[in-house]
Formats: C-alpha cells, sequence, structure tokens
C-alpha cells in the first residue's frame, strides 16, 4: 500500500498553533518546535493551512504571492526547515494550495483589473453585464452572495466563487494552468508531500456562462454545497472539467519519483466524489467525506455510515473521517463538551477502514468559542453582523469561523502557553483551558489526549487496522444503542464494540484472544460475557 492509503492525518492552523515571536499569531517556528508533540501523539501526516504572502482578508485563503512565505508566519527558510525537521521524523507534510482564486491583491488580479487589453485580463473570469446593474447571469457564490462584482474602471464584472476579493482564475486559459502547475512544482521540488487543494470543484464554471436552475434548498450543508441558495449550481460546481483536472494534476505528482498525494476539498454526492478520484483510481488520491461533520451521536448513524462507505467506497478506495476542519463548529460542542462520548467519536474515528483527519485541539477536546457575529474577525462573520446567531443556529449555517480557530491550549498558563501571558493572542482562548489543556490531560491516564494516543499507537502497530478489511456485525441487532464491527486480515481479526447508549449493557461474545484498547468502563467477564457502562467501548483481538 501508498503511504498516503494508511496514513493518519493532523490539520495545523498555522495562526493559532504556537506563537514564537510575541505577536499574539501562531507562526511556523512554532509549528517546528510541536513537531514532536504531533510526533509523539503518533500522527504521521500533517497538514497546514495557507500561510503564503496575503492581505490575510480571508486568512491566507486569499493568497497574494504562492511562493512567498507570509512575513507574519516567518520566511521561507523556516519553510524549509518545517518540511525537512517533518522528514527527519519520518513523518509527512502537506500544503494547502488554493488553485481557484487568488487575492484581489495579487500583483495579476491588479493587472487583469487594469484595461480590457492587458495580457492579464483573460486570467481570470471577466463578462459584460446584461444592462446597466445587471450581472452576466444568476450565478451566486458558494457562500450565498452575488458571484459577479462590477468593476467601474472597465465597467466590465469579474466572477468570485467564494468571497469578492478572492476573483476566480480562469483555468480555460492555458497560461493559468500552466502557471499554477509551475507553483504546485515549486513546493514539491522543495520535498513537500502533497497538496490539500482548496475548493477544487469551483475551478471550472460552464463555458457558455448559462443561468443556474434553481432548487428548493436554502441551507448548504457541508457535504453538498451544490445544491444551495436557492440554485442548483451545476454551471459553478463540480464542472465535468474539474474532473478531468483532478487527473492531469495527478499526472504532474506522477512526475516524482516519490510518492506525492493530493487530498481534495470537493462537496457533492459520492457518485460525484467518485468522479474526483477517477475510474482508475486517477485523479485525486483522497477526498474529504463530510458525513461526519453532522454526526448524529448514535450506533445507528454510525453503522449506516460504515455499511454505505464499504458499498460505495471499497478498497482500493479508501474512505476519509473527518470531524470538523477550520470551517466548521467543534465536535464536542455537538456532545455537549462530554470527553466520555469524544472517546468514542475517536474510537471510530482510528479504527474505521480509512485515513481519519484530525483538526488540531479536537485531541484535547477544545470547545467552539462563542463570539458574536459582530465581532468576528472572520470576513463570512462581518458580512453577516446583522444576522442575530438564533437565526443562524436556526438554519445551522456556521457564520463566525472564528469560533473554531482560537488558539491551541498548551497549558494551565494565561493564554495556554500559546503565546507569552503579556501577549494579546489574535483570539482569545476558549474557557476551559486549565483543564482542557495538554499538559494537564498528558498527565491523566484517562484524558482524553491519552485515549487518542492509545488509538494511534493501535493503529500505527496493527497493520489490520491500517490496511485490513472491515465488516460491521449484524449479530448484536437487537442492542439498538451497540455499533459492532470486525477488522481483519490473514493475519488477524479484530471486534470493535461502541456503546453509544447511556444505559449499561451486557452481551455474550465469542472468545476472546487478549483486550487490545478499551474506552471508558468495560468488563470482559470470563472470556464470554461483556458488560459495558455508559459511553464505552472497546477493541478486542479474536
Ligand atoms: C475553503 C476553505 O476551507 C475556507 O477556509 C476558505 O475560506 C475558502 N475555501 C476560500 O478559500
Amino acid at each position: 500500500m501508498k503511504w498516503w492509503q494508511t496514513t493518519t492525518i493532523y490539520q495545523i492552523y498555522p495562526r493559532s498553533f504556537l506563537d514564537t515571536n510575541g505577536d499574539g499569531i501562531g507562526d511556523l517556528p512554532g509549528i517546528i518546535e510541536k513537531l514532536d508533540y504531533i510526533k509523539d501523539l503518533g500522527f504521521e501526516t500533517i497538514w497546514i493551512s495557507p500561510f503564503y504572502k496575503s492581505p490575510g482578508k480571508d486568512f491566507h485563503y486569499d493568497i497574494s504571492d504562492y511562493t512567498q512565505i507570509d512575513p507574519i508566519f516567518g520566511t521561507l527558510a523556516d519553510a524549509e526547515r518545517l518540511i525537512s525537521e517533518t522528514h527527519k521524523r519520518n513523518m509527512r507534510i502537506v500544503f494547502d494550495m488554493v488553485l481557484n482564486h487568488t487575492s484581489d491583491e495579487h500583483a495579476w488580479f491588479k493587472e487583469s483589473r487594469s484595461s480590457k487589453d492587458n495580457p492579464k485580463r483573460n486570467w481570470y473570469i471577466w463578462k459584460k453585464g446584461k444592462g446597466k446593474d445587471k450581472a452576466p447571469n444568476n450565478w451566486i457564490s458558494m457562500v450565498g452572495k452575488p458571484g459577479w462584482n462590477y468593476d467601474v474602471k472597465t465597467d466590465e464584472w469579474y466572477f468570485a466563487n467564494f468571497l469578492s476579493f478572492q476573483p476566480d482564475l480562469n483555468y480555460r486559459n492555458p497560461e493559468v494552468k500552466e502557471t499554477m502547475f509551475a507553483i504546485m512544482r515549486y513546493w514539491l521540488d522543495k520535498g513537500v508531500d502533497g497538496f490539500r487543494l482548496d475548493i477544487f470543484n469551483s475551478i471550472f464554471k460552464d463555458k457558455e456562462f448559462r443561468d443556474n436552475p434553481f432548487s428548493f434548498h436554502f441551507t448548504p450543508t457541508p457535504s453538498a454545497q451544490d445544491e444551495a441558495f436557492f440554485q442548483r449550481k451545476i454551471h459553478t460546481l463540480n464542472h465535468p472539467d474539474c474532473f478531468g483536472l483532478a487527473k492531469e494534476v495527478h499526472s504532474l505528482l506522477d512526475e516524482y519519483k516519490e510518492d506525492k498525494f493530493l487530498l481534495g476539498e470537493v462537496t457533492g454526492n459520492d457518485s460525484i466524489l467518485k468522479k474526483f478520484l477517477g475510474e482508475k483510481l486517477d485523479g485525486l488520491h483522497l477526498v474529504f467525506q463530510f458525513e461526519l461533520i453532522h454526526f448524529q451521536f448514535s450506533a445507528r448513524f454510525f453503522k449506516n455510515l460504515l455499511i454505505k462507505n464499504e458499498a460505495t467506497f471499497p478498497y482500493p478506495y479508501i474512505p476519509t473521517y473527518v470531524y470538523g476542519n477550520h470551517d466548521q463548529m467543534r465536535y464536542i460542542d455537538k456532545i455537549e463538551h462530554n470527553p466520555e462520548k469524544a472517546k468514542l467519536l475517536a474510537l471510530f474515528q482510528f479504527t474505521a477502514r480509512g485515513v481519519p483527519i484530525v483538526y488540531y485541539g479536537e485531541e484535547i477536546g477544545i470547545k467552539d468559542a462563542n463570539i458574536p457575529n459582530a465581532e468576528g474577525k472572520d470576513p463570512i462573520a462581518q458580512q453577516n453582523a446583522f444576522i442575530p446567531n438564533f437565526i443562524v443556529n436556526a438554519f445551522g449555517i456556521y457564520l463566525n469561523r472564528d469560533n473554531c480557530r482560537t488558539p491551541m491550549q498548551w497549558n494551565s498558563t494565561p493564554n495556554a502557553g500559546f503565546c507569552k501571558p503579556n501577549v494579546e493572542p489574535w483570539l482569545a482562548v476558549t474557557e476551559g483551558y486549565s483543564r482542557i489543556n495538554v499538559e494537564y490531560e498528558l498527565s491523566d491516564k484517562n484524558s482524553l489526549l491519552n485515549t487518542y494516543k492509545a488509538l494511534l499507537n493501535l493503529k500505527n502497530n496493527n497493520p489490520t487496522f491500517q490496511s485490513g478489511n472491515l465488516a460491521v456485525l449484524e449479530d448484536y441487532k437487537d442492542y439498538s444503542d451497540l455499533l459492532v464491527y470486525r477488522r481483519y486480515s490473514q493475519a488477524k481479526s479484530f471486534l470493535v464494540f461502541i456503546n453509544f447508549g447511556y444505559k449499561d449493557l451486557e452481551i455474550k461474545i465469542e472468545t476472546v484472544k487478549q483486550i487490545a484498547l478499551t474506552v471508558g468502563k468495560v468488563k470482559l467477564i470470563g472470556n464470554s460475557k461483556l458488560q459495558f457502562a455508559a459511553y464505552s467501548g472497546i477493541v478486542l483481538e479474536m
């Protein structure tokens, strides 16, 4: 198997990991300092959200120079050191790559907007309106705003599928594609192991600029943004040419003798996800599967997900399991901040067949903050500052992403060790950090952090969990709170039991070879019975 098929991924939001230069913003030397922490936990791969040069209006998802490091994060030498220090530890490093759009302060866009006959004009998507104040068509952006932006100087409109200061590049212009491919080679040559590709499904739009059809759906869900805000976005998301591009980027990576890797941020139903992966698995290597972002804490939900993934994405497909990221409410807030429930979610994530992707702080249970939209630094929060929180909650749209981006909690000192006590962090540390922090949880053998560690250890030391098969067991279907699945290979067989209920349970089982791991209170009685307390789980070698 290739390394990325069996890997475990830890996502770092660099602004919020560790500040070493006293400006209240995390930086690359901070990540280097904490590599041993990630290594000791047992993760193999780190994926880091963007740190290229940027005005930072969308916190570096608006890039103004793809080959420079923004000084708030460090220097190019720091980035190179980060790559080599990661490799020294036998770990992998994945950069974030924003192909779809640049910042409106990128030199290319400045040129492009300067006149209709500028050589860079055709690097972005420009079009004449349908009349005074009338956009070229009905396309709305992924965030539900008009996608076209009027430019007075040249009396034309440019398209931006995310925020208006993030103009979309025009991939129908071969020069653009070549330039962006050269940028990827630049980083791959420096040793980067791959890319997480930002909104990769937005890159190509309809050549004829036809209107998107009407839809009854208003709310975008993380797994289906292609039908939201009353539009079926058939002409602006998941365009068939995006599937072709996936293969081209795959071939670009194949130029390298080491195995490089692509992880796509794409949304749509499973048949669309499979198109991004390619019929011959010659597209993106993995895609995010976002079902766990809106999980229900029940055996039935997780069982259905496993059954569905095993049927739709059997090997050689590799599912991915993700509870959160820098755009989503933290999962612990969906389970009443209950660490016992959190441990079971982790038990599932690391023992299911697939690649687990963990967002920094999930391993200690950092809570979502509660910053109102009006006080948000996130541009999406600012644009929606007038919408009261109860309406936001009613529609389930997460508008203030500051809430999931608060500083990592390293210890119980003021600012949780993220920055010096006398420095003001860019976002305040969330409540509860005196106990919810790395130092404290490392010292508590029953902590959430130590559960993550034990699970990573189980996965890293048992190839069966990395590459074995999975079968959901129906033998216990009378126990509706219990999820049971088998992980097996020629060499070994394990059973994973997860009690999602608050009630105690007792069941009979086959003969056990040994207990591989327990979460919460479970007792094996006489090698043939299991007693579960509320919210507990066990992995048995059979
Ligand atoms: C998706 C990223 O995850 C999000 O954080 C960003 O704002 C947009 N793409 C635009 O790049």
